[in-house]
């Protein structure tokens, strides 16, 4: 088939090297010339294991192509995927703004029937509002489809390659058997439903896992009270089917582009129709309060009193394998230690350039390696969990600290690999250990 994709960030880019691999003929377009002179190099512009060497290899191969120019691709294509970004307003309502740009713009290029299938997460309706946009501009045939996403960054090409499930939401056989036929080789776990319902799964999917994290989190604050061990809790949990091992690691938050924003988003979804979603609410602010465990614990060690402290952050990456750091709970933590006097070194493999960014203040010590951070630190907390931090040299980094304290806000150490150290060790719902 030769379908075009509108938007190249993660959902875009992933989606268009991976329908390319399926042996279909795709166009990626962006409206950012940068980006796709980038891609046109060679150049992943996003961090995404994997992703570059399956490009090269697809356009090599002739199936694969970047532009800017929308018009063209979208002529010369049966089907038509947006995948732009819905950044969130500051009421934490979906900003479709994108959306109806890239819907105008390729209703003016229409040329025969398409499917038109929205990718990007948008709330309940906006499949209907921009096919009607699109029929207010063109008499050409259509037929749209919500195609919500469901990939991870980090193992995003995995994820993309080898889905748990394929949801298509059609009001039209014909459109659905094609996009069912475009995804069959991925996966026999295709769901067809009506089109709200498609646009309701990728939100309830997203809330759920948001929710089981901040469950599990709170669990492992009641565990720190009452002497239990939250990874013991959450492996005793997971063996039940019905419960599931998955997203039961406790930690400091959930970050990253799309569990805050959708949150917030269906929130608000309901909101518009009187309905107050107070469980997704207290999700919520269960995991704001959650990226404050690893400075609550600080204050505890030092008797609330951080000023004229140095104290090392290991990860700035929402979650590891990314260069990621939308919505990252590094970043808040990071701000309330410099507010609050305290001399910040900061390390991150892939994610520095990236955060030091989006970072608004002055005064951090960037490090290019992991132990510079450590050096003369009174306290280091970890708050990525990067196979690099889990492999470190506990003695060695103990020995270039002022004082051997360490804030594992991801549970990447066990009790034995602390053994032999003088590590005064704080992790989130397990036992201290000093
Ligand atoms: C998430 C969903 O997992 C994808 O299915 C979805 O397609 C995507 O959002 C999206 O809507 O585009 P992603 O944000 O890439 O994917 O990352 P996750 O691996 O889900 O992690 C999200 C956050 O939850 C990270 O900050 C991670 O550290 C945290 N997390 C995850 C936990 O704290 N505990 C867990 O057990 C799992």
């Amino acid at each position: 088939m030769k379908i075009t994709v509108i938007g190249t960030g993660y959902v875009g880019l992933v989606s268009g090297v991976c329908y390319a691999e399926l042996g279909n003929e795709v166009v990626c377009v962006d409206k950012d010339a940068g980006k796709i002179e980038m891609l046109l190099e060679g150049k992943i512009p996003i961090y995404e294991p994997g992703l570059k060497e399956l490009a090269d290899k697809n356009r090599s191969e002739g199936r694969l192509a970047f532009t800017t120019v929308l018009d063209e691709a979208v002529r010369g294509s049966d089907i038509v995927i947006l995948a732009v970004g819905t950044p969130p307003m500051p009421s934490g309502e979906a900003n479709l703004t994108y959306i109806n740009q890239a819907a105008l713009e390729i209703a003016d290029a229409m040329n025969g029937y398409k499917i038109i299938a929205i990718k990007s997460t948008v709330p309940v309706g906006t499949n209907e509002r921009v096919a009607e946009l699109i029929r207010s501009r063109t008499s050409e045939p259509f037929d749209s489809i919500s195609l919500p996403e469901f990939l991870r960054e980090g193992s995003a090409v995995k994820d993309t390659l080898y889905p748990d499930r394929i949801v298509i939401g059609a009001d039209n056989e014909k459109a659905a058997d094609a996009m069912v036929q475009l995804h069959r080789p991925l996966t026999d776990q295709i769901i067809v439903t009506d089109i709200r319902s498609a646009e309701m799964i990728k939100y309830a999917s997203n809330a759920f896992l948001a929710t089981k994290i901040s469950f599990i989190n709170e669990i492992a604050n009641i565990c720190e009270k009452v002497g239990a061990d939250v990874t013991k809790v959450a492996e005793g949990m997971g063996y039940d089917k019905r419960i599931g091992a998955s997203f039961l690691k406790a930690g400091i938050g959930y970050g990253g582009s799309c569990f805050p924003k959708d949150t917030r988003a269906l929130i608000q979804i309901a909101g518009n129709v009187d309905y107050e979603f107070k469980l997704l609410r207290s999700v919520v602010e269960v995991n704001q309060d959650q990226r404050m465990n690893v400075i609550r614990k600080l204050e505890t060690i030092f008797g609330g009193e951080l000023r004229g402290k140095t104290i090392g952050i290991w990860g700035l990456a929402f979650k590891p394998n990314t260069d990621d750091v939308r919505d990252t709970p590094a970043l808040e933590i990071m701000q309330y230690l410099a507010d609050n006097g305290v001399k910040v070194k900061a390390y991150d493999p892939i994610a520095l350039d990236n955060f030091k960014a989006y970072y608004g203040k002055e005064g951090v010590v960037w490090c290019d390696k992991a132990l510079d951070v450590a050096q003369d630190a009174d306290a280091l907390c970890l708050l990525t969990e990067w196979d690099e931090f889990a492999e470190a040299d506990l003695n060695l980094l103990q020995s270039v600290m002022k004082q051997a304290i360490l804030i594992d806000g991801r549970n990447v150490f066990k009790e034995e690999d602390l053994l032999g150290t003088d590590f005064i060790y704080y992790s989130v719902g397990r036992p201290s250990l000093n």
